[in-house]
Order: C-alpha cells, then structure tokens, then sequence
C-alpha cells in the first residue's frame, strides 16, 4: 500500500519524536476556572487516558473574567498567561480542548496569535462558533427573562460589548446589522465583516490537523445547539436550524471550515447529553483519540438535516454575584 519513501520518512518520525507525544491545553468556559475540582479532574483524567501531558490554562483570574472580561481581553490575558511562546512543553505543538466559551479563546489563539508554536488538533465540545441566540447560563426564573430581553436591547452598545463576555458572541439573528457593525468579538473571529476579512486567520486556521465538534443533543445552553457545528440561523429568522454546509461562513469558506472538511479533516459528533454533559464513553471515542499521537481512524459521520429551533431555557442557575452584577447593571431590585 505504501511505497517506500513514504515508509522511511514515517520510521525517521518514529525514530525521532517516540520519546514524546504533544501535550494539549483545557480552555474551560464561562463561569469556571482551573482551580475548580471539576476542571482539575477533567484535565488529569485526559491526561491519563491519553497519556499526553495537559494543562489547564487560566483564563485571566478565572470565573469572574470569563464572565466580565470582554474575549479579545481574555484573549490577551491567556497569551500573558500560559504565553505559548515560552512554555517550552507546547514548543513542539499541541493540542487545544476547548468547552463551551473556550472554544472560541482557542480559536483565537489559532487565527489571531502571531508566532506561536503550530495548534495541531482543536478538540471542540459545546462550542458557540456560529454564535448564540440567548444568554447562556440563564434558566427560565423572572430575573432571566427579564435581564435576557434588556441584554438583548443593549447587547451591542459598547458598554454591554465591554462589561460581559457572552455578548462577543450573542448573535441576534433578527439584527444583524449590529450585530456585524458593534459585536467585537465572534464577527472578527468568523471573517463576517465582508471588508474586513483577514486571509490570514482563515490561512491559520485550515491548517489545524482535525477540527473536532461536538454537539450535545439535549443541549439548552448555546442556542441553537448546531452552533456547536457551525450551524446557525439564516439571516434575519429564527427559523430553521441551517445545517454548517449551508451557512455562507461554509459557502464562501470565509476561515477555511469548508477548506478543512473538504480535505476530510472535520469531525462533526453528536452525543447524547446536555451542554458539557458528556460520557466517559463518549470522551474515549471522541475526545482522547485526538490527543494521542496515532493518527486516529476517520468515522464518516456527516451532518443530517438539523432539527427545528429548540427551547430558549435551561436549568441552569447564575451564581449570585453574577445575578447582582446585573441588577446594578441593568437597574433592577434583586427580585429574582
Ligand atoms: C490518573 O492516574 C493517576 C495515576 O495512575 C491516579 O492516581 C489518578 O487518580 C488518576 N486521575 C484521574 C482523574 O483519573
Ligand atoms: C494568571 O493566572 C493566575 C491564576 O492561575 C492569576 O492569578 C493571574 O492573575 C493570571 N495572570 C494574568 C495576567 O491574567
Ligand atoms: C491579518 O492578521 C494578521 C495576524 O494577526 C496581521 O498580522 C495582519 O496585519 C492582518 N491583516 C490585515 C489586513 O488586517
Ligand atoms: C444525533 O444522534 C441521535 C441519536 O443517535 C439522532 O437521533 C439524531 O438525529 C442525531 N442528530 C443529528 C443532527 O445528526
Ligand atoms: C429542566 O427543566 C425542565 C422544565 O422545568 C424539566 O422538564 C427537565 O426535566 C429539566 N431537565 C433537567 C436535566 O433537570
């Protein structure tokens, strides 16, 4: 099957890099932070089921920044942080998981950082890459209907877009216009300003090894849950679900994803669960295979027509300093 060259070339590989397999980082999402059990467990039971180094890295100073601090900020603060260029470990490449709001840290690292060392595989559970319809988080009480409709009249004036994090990427489908002209974040990250489009992130982009997204069936954070795909809603409705073959970001391959999935190196999973809430089972099949140094085998999963629009509440509860924060900001008495 293969020639000879192409054996010898693989053995030098073998002989030479055997002693290490590339380590990998843990972007957690909002409301975390690595100092939390969860996140702790998380990244050692990766590791030993890969067997490859991994890192937590902390964004800013954890749960409140990723709340507050606007991405590009967050952005900025984990490249101080864990400073790619100089943790020796990822000098070689690595590999990046990214949770939820983390996702979109991580692409940035890949699209927007200069000189870093080459991001081999961006392993991607619950991403809002496409954008979300609702603030995430926040369950069905008054107090979240409420601060839901006054975020989403305010969402892209320039005190929201630097005082909450998830509005660098709340993507109001019925108002797009400023979503494109006043949203700083995912607009710059997807190539969705026609005039401002950047051949570079796309170029930084396709050149990942495997792009990895998995979306939660159940999930009733990121809304639509697609978006975990790259799927999202058409211009201007909130209905139907576009599956990410038929968005333009794929169309007009504005960052490479149609680039990518045309060479066969996009994996689109789906797995049973709410946002974040995946199996050990589904983390040995889908997760750790991409973290180890073996090239992993191809399963031809490819999207179905997506289902129609789902629920806009979760279970979810706001931590309370979070809710008081937006009761000083908004104007409200605590009334939830
Ligand atoms: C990882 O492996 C170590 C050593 O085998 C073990 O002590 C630890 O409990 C494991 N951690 C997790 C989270 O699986
Ligand atoms: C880096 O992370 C630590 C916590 O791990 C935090 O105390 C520190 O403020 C962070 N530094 C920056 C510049 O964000
Ligand atoms: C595109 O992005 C790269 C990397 O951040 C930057 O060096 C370059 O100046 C940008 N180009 C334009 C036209 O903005
Ligand atoms: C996801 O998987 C479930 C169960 O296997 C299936 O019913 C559903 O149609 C799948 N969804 C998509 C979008 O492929
Ligand atoms: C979430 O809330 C809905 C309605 O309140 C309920 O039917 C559902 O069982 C809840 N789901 C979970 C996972 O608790």
């Amino acid at each position: 099957m293969a020639s000879s060259p192409v054996i010898s070339v693989f053995i030098l590989f073998l002989c030479t890099t055997s002693s290490f397999s590339l380590p990998f980082i843990v972007l957690h999402g909002i409301g975390d932070q690595c100092s939390n059990k969860g996140m702790t467990q998380f990244t050692q039971e990766l590791s030993n089921m890969s067997k490859s180094q991994g890192f937590c890295i902390e964004i800013g100073d954890g749960a409140w920044d990723s709340w507050f601090m606007p991405l590009l900020e967050q952005l900025f603060a984990i490249r101080w942080n864990f400073s790619v260029k100089k943790m020796k470990e990822l000098s070689n490449g690595y590999n990046i998981v990214g949770l939820s709001q983390g996702n979109l840290i991580g692409r940035g690292v890949v699209e927007f950082c200069d000189g870093g060392p080459q991001v081999n595989n961006l392993v991607s559970l619950g991403g809002p890459h496409a954008g979300t319809a609702s603030v995430p988080l926040c369950g069905s009480g008054i107090f979240c209907k409420i601060a839901d409709a006054l975020i989403k009249s305010e969402i892209y004036t320039d005190y929201i877009q630097e005082h909450l994090a998830p509005s660098g990427y709340l993507k109001l489908p019925n108002d797009m216009d400023a979503y494109l002209q006043h949203c700083r974040f995912l607009p710059k990250l997807n190539n969705e300003v026609p005039e401002e489009r950047n051949s570079t992130y796309k170029e930084r982009f396709s050149s990942l090894k495997t792009l990895v997204l998995i979306m939660f069936e159940q999930d009733t954070v990121v809304i639509p849950k697609e978006t975990a795909w790259f799927g999202y809603y058409p211009d201007g409705q909130f209905t139907p679900v576009l599956a990410p073959q038929q968005t333009k970001l794929y169309i007009e391959d504005w960052i490479g994803l149609k680039t990518l999935d045309k060479a066969g190196r996009v994996r689109y999973i789906n797995v049973t669960g709410n946002h974040l809430g995946i199996s050990e089972n589904d983390i040995k099949k889908h997760v750790v295979p991409y973290l180890k140094d073996e090239d992993v085998t191809i399963d031809n999963e490819v999207p179905q027509a997506l289902a129609a629009l789902q629920g806009y509440t979760s279970n979810y509860t706001w931590p309370t300093s979070i809710k008081s924060y937006f009761s000083d900001l908004l104007g409200l008495p605590d009334i939830y």
